[in-house]
């Protein structure tokens, strides 16, 4: 996400050298008998765009309101800048908040509602002046200072909101949800612009969402969280490449799942029995963590692949020359859904849930003319196939 030659306080190229600035150890949260938050662990580092991800109801906001001060944990505790903060109030701390429903004041101008916490604070009139001033240029608003709330649109007052918690000179700006209330075509551009605002100001973001394409396009690092459990962090990257469980795997992006019965380890990997698909020798030589040898419950380990590792061939082909790929899995032909750059292929398997491919052109041409039903195979390689603890519920 990083753009080194941006503008004239460029983030750090590498902010996994950069040291934590918000610290949560053991941070748990019960409201009454919920529990929204269970042993959180996580280190954010300075500079960076860190997002907090997951479905609904899984923490994000209550983990978002504890770094603000807005929230006290109930276990467990939280440091900025290496300073114990957990019983610090939010006007104390180093951090500001945008809220989900950017909270403009209606009467005021855009020049007022910015200069408003400064005022507040008594700081001088010229250097309120100035402050406002710097940021009305970070958010392009400088031709919008006189305007009224009512007179801006929705990208425009979100950007006051922005500019309104930036002129405070937070050390981590906390943004919960902050482009939810947009349409889709101007969050998309909005998602560009935050990210070039954050290697502007260099200020840490923390940012909760839902929607895991803003988190991957957006962030450094990203904390996947389910039902109040930190799941993973890991780079959006390898988030998708390397996801550490089934719930990961399906919550980043598109996977398939077969469970398993049996995972036997040998000299050759592991043998691995499944219901759908028999069983299949793989050169897994260790298992991931939370995945045992032996006898297994339903609930063990799933074996996984994404749409984009399988590829496809006519049935009767015999020059496809696959002998290396793991599973076969013989099907039909179903729809082909173009995409541009490439297209999502449908292969129907009767009752059972049917497998999407992503292929490239090249790839579809002998698809092409097929007629809808046309036997085919869906092919996946052994090194594209994921081992992984059985999170889905
Ligand atoms: N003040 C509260 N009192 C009681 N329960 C609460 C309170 N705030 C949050 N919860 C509960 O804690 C859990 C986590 O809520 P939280 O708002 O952090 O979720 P979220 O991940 O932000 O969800 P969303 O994506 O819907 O905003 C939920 O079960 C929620 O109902
Ligand atoms: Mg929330």
């Amino acid at each position: 996400m990083t753009n080194p030659s941006a503008d004239n306080n460029p983030k750090p190229i590498n902010t996994a050298l950069n040291k934590p600035i918000v610290s949560l150890r053991n941070i748990g949260k019960q409201f009454g008998k919920v529990v929204a938050l269970e042993d959180v662990n996580i280190d954010i580092r300075e500079g960076e765009i860190f997002a907090l991800l997951g479905p609904s109801g899984c923490g994000k906001s209550t983990l978002l309101r504890i770094i603000s001060g807005f929230e006290t944990p109930t276990t467990g505790e939280l440091l900025l800048d290496e300073q114990d903060m957990t019983r610090m109030p939010p006007n104390k701390r180093p951090v500001n908040m945008v809220f989900q429903s950017y909270a403009v004041f209606p009467h005021m101008s855009v020049a007022d509602n910015v200069s408003y916490g400064l005022k507040m604070d008594r700081l001088a009139r010229d250097e309120i002046n100035q402050r406002v001033s710097t940021v009305l240029e970070q958010v392009h608003l400088q031709d919008f200072k006189d305007r009224m709330p009512d007179q801006l649109s929705g990208g425009q007052k979100q950007r006051v909101a922005l500019a309104r918690a930036l002129v405070k000179q937070p050390r981590v700006l906390l943004l919960d949800e902050p482009l939810s209330a947009l349409d889709a075509k101007l969050r998309d551009a909005m998602r560009l612009e935050l990210v070039k605002l954050q290697e502007t100001v260099g200020v840490t973001f923390i940012i909760v969402t839902h929607d895991q394409s803003e988190a991957l396009a957006m962030a450094d690092r990203v904390a996947v969280l389910e039902s109040g459990r930190l799941r993973q962090v890991d780079t959006p990257s390898a988030l998708y490449q390397k996801p550490v469980d089934a719930f990961v795997a399906d919550f980043i992006g598109r996977v398939h799942t077969f469970s398993t019965t049996q995972i036997e380890l040998n000299n050759e990997g592991a043998k691995i029995q499944t219901t759908e698909l028999g069983t299949l020798q793989l050169p897994i030589h260790t298992l991931p963590p939370g995945v045992q040898a032996g006898a297994q419950t339903e609930k063990g380990a799933v074996l996984a692949f994404r749409p984009e590792s399988v590829s496809i061939s006519l049935a009767d082909d015999t020059s496809n020359n696959a002998s290396h790929d793991a599973l076969k899995l013989p099907g039909l032909l179903g729809d082909v859904a173009f995409q541009g750059q490439h297209s999502i292929v449908e292969v129907t398997r009767g009752d059972a849930p049917s497998i999407s491919a992503i292929v490239d052109h090249s790839a579809l041409a002998s698809l092409q003319d097929k007629p809808l039903g046309t036997p085919v195979i869906a092919h996946c390689d052994q090194q594209n196939l994921m081992l992984l603890p059985d999170t889905l519920k």
